[in-house]
């Protein structure tokens, strides 16, 4: 459709993308057979059924499962290519990644073979297809503090590589005061900071997390708009908000993207941004969520224009790296 040119002709950056969150159905078995990993699924087909999610919890726990077949840093590269070509595919020239040592590490995966599968794959993107990139770790929030500072430990090690931490998983009961200190340790190591928050939780977490983990920018962060001195701020400071319309739909963070709050939060100033999130498991990559979005919101291509520019705005990239694309 005339729309969904629009969108794929824009040029974009993605800011809230799990590289984990990426591993296709057809990769997974593929992993499963080459590391010789039993898998509860007979078929491709039979897993996709399992992919109905009632809530957060539901998903991370199809998520991580899907995880146990990375093994090997040719894994990895594999895992985060695939994701590459899809960007390259979609218009996607800058992308800001999250991964998830502890996921593995727990499995006995060295840190290393992670970070250096990803990176490789990062490196060939940025020599063969153009595409520029960060690097960002999350700490499990599920997990405690101990295990954190352990995962922040390691990255210590590869600071040239990883630009930033952020804070994922469960989100109902593990605030980000949780991880006050292990977020003030990596500050002073020289990470930036971002964080989930306000997706499944409530908008005192987000406050927490502009306020105690001095976040440069608020993954999902749906709730902010629950809160109007919050939103003042996120406004005034122009905190961006990486939003994740396909990832809320399937988790039932909203009941429909017809009452998703984007435009409102758009239309109050905020700087939002459009993103996958972990798109092998919701349905689409940062094309389909424009696409989808935009039809549920009537979305004006002026609107579409915006959270492009805004992706470029709310990244990392310096100023005058961000003036090409915009
Ligand atoms: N890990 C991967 N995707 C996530 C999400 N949407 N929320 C919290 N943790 C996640
Ligand atoms: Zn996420």
């Amino acid at each position: 459709s005339d729309l969904s040119n629009f969108i794929a002709g824009l040029p974009k950056a993605e800011l809230h993308l799990h590289i984990e969150g990426t591993l296709e159905p057809e990769l997974l078995f593929k992993l499963a057979q080459r590391n010789q990993i039993p898998l509860k699924y007979q078929s491709v087909d039979e897993l996709k059924q399992a992919y109905r999610f009632s809530n957060l919890q539901d998903f991370l726990n199809i998520y991580y499962e899907g995880a146990n077949v990375l093994r090997e840093e040719q894994d990895f590269y594999d895992l985060t290519w695939a994701y590459l070509l899809k960007c390259r595919e979609q218009h996607v020239v800058h992308t800001e990644i999250f991964f998830d040592p502890q996921t593995h590490t727990s499995r006995g995966i060295l840190f290393a073979t992670v970070i250096n599968g990803i990176n490789h794959a990062l490196q060939d993107a940025h020599d063969k297809l153009g595409i520029s990139s960060r690097l960002i770790m999350c700490f499990l929030r599920h997990l405690d503090e101990a295990s954190a500072f352990q995962a922040l430990e390691q990255a210590l090690d590869y600071k040239d590589l990883i630009v930033g931490v952020g804070l994922d998983s469960s989100e109902k009961g593990n605030p980000p005061s949780k991880f006050e200190r292990v977020f003030a340790k990596a500050r002073e190591e020289g990470f930036l900071t971002v964080a989930h928050a306000g997706e499944e939780g409530p908008v005192e977490y987000v406050r927490e997390a502009v306020d105690l983990l001095k976040v440069f920018r608020i993954d999902h962060g749906n709730a902010s708009i629950n809160d109007e001195q919050l939103a003042v701020e996120l406004v005034r400071r122009q905190i961006p908000l990486t939003v994740c319309p396909l990832s809320n739909l399937a988790l039932k963070v909203v009941p429909d993207l017809e009452n998703h709050p984007l435009k409102k939060l758009l239309d109050r100033g905020l700087l939002v941004t459009v993103n996958s999130d972990d798109p092998a498991y919701f349905g689409g990559y940062i094309n389909e969520n424009y696409l989808a979005i935009a039809e549920a919101l009537s979305l004006s291509k002026a609107d579409l224009c915006l959270l492009a520019k805004n992706s470029f705005r709310g990244s990392l990239l310096t100023a005058k790296e961000q003036e090409k694309h915009l």
